[in-house]
């Protein structure tokens, strides 16, 4: 499997956007792919945020604005998830609400991130830094899902800290 932080993190975009679908059939677990769901967003995006943005923005490869932008949008993101978290049973009128309101958030994200911050990663940083900044970005993102960062409770924390 290629290290390149930028396939890796296009990979778990997919990903996203599969258990997305899921969320939105009637048939299957919601509930378990709400929370897979859950902790794969909050570990990517704090992975983005420890490992990858930094580094991109110290050498320069990356406009500040742009990474200010993203932990902005993940901030946001974060907002949406806890709002579909805390919604009672899969499937009523503000659970398809609140999906939305998220699909829409991150899909958004996911988009200006790609087109943005990884597309300058791809025409300015080595193949060689590409591959050190993945196998850096998979370690902080295993690091938080040993946290069960997908939890109610950690969510909730996280969106404390941005709006404090
Ligand atoms: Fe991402
Ligand atoms: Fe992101």
């Amino acid at each position: 499997m290629s290290s390149d932080v930028v396939e890796l993190i296009l990979a778990d975009h997919r990903k996203f956007e599969d258990l997305f679908r899921e969320l939105r059939s009637s048939e299957g677990d919601r509930r378990t792919a709400l929370g897979d769901l859950s902790a794969l967003l909050v570990a990517h995006a704090q992975a983005e945020e420890t490992e990858v943005y930094p580094t991109l923005r110290k050498s320069s490869q990356v406009d500040d604005e742009e990474v200010e932008h993203g932990a902005e949008e993940h901030a946001e993101g974060h907002e949406a998830l806890l709002d579909l978290l805390e919604v009672d049973e899969p499937g009523g009128d503000s659970w398809d609400e609140k999906l939305e309101q998220l699909s829409e958030t991150i899909t958004h994200h996911l988009d200006e991130e790609e087109r943005t911050i990884l597309n300058d990663a791809r025409a300015t940083v080595t193949q060689q830094r590409r591959d050190e900044l993945g196998e850096a970005f998979l370690r902080s993102r295993q690091h938080y899902l040993d946290k069960d960062c997908g939890r109610i409770e950690y969510v909730r924390e996280l969106v404390r800290e941005s709006q404090s």
